[in-house]
């Protein structure tokens, strides 16, 4: 029986949070000794001299401090990539995979990780790193943090118990959860819950942040308040402890004599969240054609180029799909931005058949795509009327930078070698002599 986690609610609000009554120093209280023989420890997310609204960074008062471990050793991976790849793949075809089988082994989080695709250079701090997760054991004498990116949870099966270093976060399907760049933490499955699947975004780039509503105003899409962070939690646990790093693209493991998660106070805007993706206000219905999916963006992570982001985090969830006579059938598109989706759970609306809960799609930079025959000749003649699309929640990690393909996903058994072919019956309906 776990006890109920409590959040904080606000997005990368200045939380302050203690496990203990007094952990947290307050002004010149404690000017030379923390509270309860705590050490002083703190994370930064930002550079120093990042702008204020910016500027990301929090406070850990922990049992004992990072640097008590051992020197990190090389750790033999081949499942888990970062970009560059040593042989970059990319390619034009647009690409689809079946849900990445759960195992029969005996599996933790991190053995049960696979890259998908990359982009940009980790290196630079640009770019992406998608992953599949699909785990059946619970990480226990074993932690894990990445140096390359910051991590977004996307669930598909099963909820998670995310054991960090700020707390605890719990996190279903139908929610995300985003973990900090070089945060310590330790996935494990939540009650009941036999094996778990779901998607992983590592960015290497600026952190994500809520996009700018323009014309939209104050209201809409997601709100901060829905944001969750988890209220300082600790453990004091001396034994034998694995930490394993991702760090410039190689798996190291250091060795620890306690549990890392021995932070007892926290305050600071650098911490985990997660967010309820049933808790987004989705604007949709207009009076003809379909707004660009920019309207559904979560959490976007800005390049250098204003309005050309590292990364959008877009969701296609539950929502009204038309109004009385507005066009309805999802386009056909080449772009310059490229599209990796997935879907969580039901239906995705631009598609019949094939594209599969805990599936995925891959639509590089200009490669057409867009609904496959059957879906396009339906919505061709669909009565137009106001009709909810409420089983369904797809997403997509749109990104300016090119994907590239691990070797993995391109020879993986789950991959769908046929997939160009949902548009070859699509045919000429043109009548020159009839409007
Ligand atoms: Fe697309």
């Amino acid at each position: 029986m776990t006890a109920p986690l409590r959040y904080q609610s606000g997005f990368r609000n200045h939380f302050a949070t203690e496990a203990l009554p007094g952990a947290l120093p307050v002004g010149q209280n404690s000017p030379q000794q923390c509270a309860y023989g705590l050490y002083a420890e703190q994370l930064t997310g930002s550079a120093f001299t990042a702008p204020r609204h910016q500027n990301l960074r929090s406070w850990l008062y922990r049992i004992r401090p990072s640097v008590v471990q051992s020197a990190y050793q090389p750790l033999e991976n081949r499942r888990v990539h970062t970009s560059p790849l040593d042989k970059p793949a990319a390619d034009p075809n647009q690409m689809r995979w079946d849900p990445v089988p759960l195992p029969d082994a005996p599996t933790d989080f991190v053995d049960g990780l696979l890259t998908i695709a990359v982009n940009g250079d980790a290196g630079a701090q640009s770019g992406v790193g998608v992953h599949v997760y699909a785990f059946n054991e619970d990480m226990t004498e074993r932690f894990f943090y990445t140096a390359d990116g910051e991590l977004l949870f996307v669930p598909q099966q099963g909820a998670l118990r995310l054991r960090t270093e700020f707390g605890e976060l719990e996190v279903a399907s139908g929610e995300i959860a985003v973990i900090p760049r070089g945060v310590k933490f330790q996935v494990r499955r939540a009650a009941g819950v036999e094996a778990a699947r779901g998607y992983l975004c590592e960015n290497y780039g600026s952190p994500m942040e809520l996009p700018g509503l323009g014309p939209i105003g104050a209201n809409g899409l997601a709100n901060p308040r829905d944001f969750l962070s988890p209220m300082a939690a600790f453990e004091d646990l001396e034994g034998d402890f694995s930490l394993v790093a991702k760090f410039s693209g190689r798996f190291w493991e250091t060795r620890l004599n306690h549990s890392p998660l021995d932070v007892v106070a926290w305050h600071g805007n650098y911490a985990p969240y997660k967010y309820d993706l049933a808790n987004f206000n989705t604007i949709n219905t207009v009076s003809f054609d379909h707004p660009d999916p920019s309207i559904f963006t979560v959490l976007t992570s800005a390049s250098d180029t204003p309005g050309m982001a590292n990364l959008d985090f877009v969701i296609f969830p539950p929502r009204w799909m038309v109004a009385e006579n507005t066009f309805r059938p999802p386009w056909f598109h080449r772009n310059l931005m490229s599209e990796f989706m997935g879907l969580v759970h039901g239906e995705y609306d631009a598609k019949a058949e094939g594209f599969l809960p805990g599936g995925a799609s891959l639509h590089n930079c200009m490669s057409p795509h867009g609904p496959d025959a059957e879906t396009f000749d339906k919505a061709s003649t669909a009565e137009l009327k106001p009709q909810y699309q409420g089983n369904t929640l797809a997403f997509m990690f749109e990104s300016r930078y090119v994907y590239h393909p691990t070797a993995a996903a391109l020879e993986a058994d789950f991959r769908q070698r046929d997939y160009v072919d949902v548009w070859s019956t699509l045919r000429s309906n043109f009548t020159p002599d009839q409007r």
